[in-house]
């Protein structure tokens, strides 16, 4: 097979190109520990009454000044309504669904997990700034998928 010297060219360009990119993709992710997010621990959905942490949702501060924020997702909202936490302090949530797919996404975080029913996600964030932080759902859900939302109170 004869290959003109431009197509040659191309070739090895185009080649290089893509292993470039994915070595890139691929170096990047390994080295700031990219993981799939959660979805390791399994839940019966029907059963979170009696699953630990899922029997007792809401907002446990921990001896040394961090957080575990246990949610449960279900159309159309969350539990716990309402959620404060300390300013600087770690939080962990740990998001289950009852029902169907929905997500937990914190907005101006990196706090972006989707929840699905008999699975875990979980998600570590420090908030340095105090405020209100909204939090919607990202997956359609059903006919009330839009008025799905909470909301963090992070204080000083
Ligand atoms: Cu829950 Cu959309």
């Amino acid at each position: 097979m004869h290959l003109h010297k431009y197509e040659k060219i191309w070739l090895t360009f185009g080649f290089a190109a893509l292993i470039i990119f994915l070595s890139v993709v691929g170096v990047s992710a390994f080295h700031q520990g990219h993981t799939p997010s959660g979805g390791l621990q399994k839940v019966d959905p029907e059963n979170l009454e009696a699953t630990p942490p899922f029997d007792d949702p809401g907002v446990h501060e921990k001896e040394d000044g961090s957080y575990e924020v246990v949610v449960i997702a279900e159309a159309f909202g969350y539990t716990p309504s309402e959620i404060q936490v300390q300013a600087g302090a770690e939080v962990t949530f740990k998001v289950t669904s009852k029902d169907v797919t929905h997500s937990f996404s914190i907005v101006d975080t990196n706090v972006n997990m989707m929840v699905v029913p008999g699975q875990v996600n979980e998600k570590t964030h420090t908030f340095e700034e105090p405020g209100t932080y909204l939090i919607v759902c990202n997956e359609y859900c059903g006919g009330g998928h839009h008025f799905m939302s909470t909301e963090i109170e992070v204080v000083e």
